[in-house]
């Protein structure tokens, strides 16, 4: 016998007056399941609207799915002392660039609505590609919170490029987006773009910070494929184009030996949020700390790299 619950339910979708044409939705929503609370009552020297004031306090949210996103946090601690930081790390879903483009959406979408939700801040930057080139807009169609993404930095690569011959590093899952397809057929004009998802170098990233050695053989090998591509032996810029590549600067150089020029977006993007933010005031009521998912126990193994960039408590989320 089903149970009433369920027999009402049906009987309410079954009824003539309910029954509805089917109509697919794929316009924005209209109703937000989350908006930032803002404090009202302040004018800035700036000339903004006290309606554009956040609290003081209320941090800035960077999320990714390990310690890539330090990388920008570096740039943005010279940028901006003075704001308050959330540091969040999806650890139990690292690494994504081996995901499926349904779950990193879902993980993202979900988490990021939760923490916006608990913390209330004043902007997310998302500060990994993988998650970026999937769903930022789907993000930002569910979030009020101004949210910041992170852009393989193709443009200005063509811009650097002498040989015309640029590489672009990434996750595996980051390489396939049309997100991607877009800006090679705006930017890269008369270049040529040579792509490789280089997955273990996320892993090599995630133990250097660790305090694990790493070895510059193995960085080599993990971004080879780059290279053995045709044109590849007149490469002369590589774009990294995943948050936790920057962490492995000083191995890809050796690897990739001299004449070759790196370039990410973690100053671009600090400088983005440093815009976004202008004219609101900040204040730390309570010093900045950093959220994983999953073990604790790992996640704390990663304390000495995060109190290198001012972050001295690691908790679970
Ligand atoms: N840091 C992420 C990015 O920028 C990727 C790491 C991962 O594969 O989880 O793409």
């Amino acid at each position: 016998r089903p149970r009433s619950g369920l027999r009402s339910y049906r009987s309410a979708q079954h009824t003539p007056q309910n029954r509805k044409p089917f109509e697919p939705s794929l316009s924005k929503p209209r109703t937000f399941f989350y908006r930032p609370k803002w404090k009202h009552g302040h004018s800035t020297s700036a000339g903004h609207t006290e309606l554009d004031q956040p609290a003081q306090d209320s941090p800035i949210l960077l999320f990714d799915s390990g310690v890539g996103g330090l990388t920008v946090l570096g740039e943005l601690r010279d940028l901006l002392p003075q704001a308050p930081v959330i540091y969040a790390a999806d650890m139990a879903g690292l690494p994504y660039g081996a995901k499926s483009e349904a779950e990193i959406a879902a993980r993202v979408a979900g988490l990021l609505g939760r923490m916006a939700e608990r913390y209330q801040p004043r902007l997310i930057c998302i500060a990994c590609n993988t998650a970026s080139t999937i769903a930022l807009g789907m993000v930002r169609d569910v979030l009020e919170t101004p949210i910041v993404g992170t852009v393989p930095a193709i443009k200005p690569a063509a811009k650097m490029t002498r040989t015309g011959v640029i590489g672009l590093l990434g996750t595996e899952a980051t390489m396939r987006q049309a997100y991607v397809d877009e800006l090679e057929r705006e930017f890269v004009g008369d270049c040529t773009l040579l792509r490789y998802g280089a997955n273990n170098l996320v892993a090599l990233g995630e133990a250097k910070l660790r305090g694990e050695s790493v070895d510059v053989d193995d960085v080599a090998r993990a971004a080879a494929g780059l290279v053995l591509q045709n044109h590849g032996e007149r490469l002369d810029t590589v774009i990294l184009a995943c948050t936790h590549f920057p962490l492995l600067e000083d191995e890809l150089r050796q690897a990739f030996g001299e004449g070759v020029a790196f370039i990410h977006g973690a100053e671009g993007i600090a400088r983005r949020i440093v815009s976004l933010t202008d004219g609101q005031d900040f204040a730390r009521s309570a010093p900045d700390f950093a959220v994983g998912t999953g073990e604790l126990a790992d996640f704390q193994r990663l304390a000495p790299a995060f109190a290198r960039y001012g972050i001295d408590d690691l908790r679970a989320f």
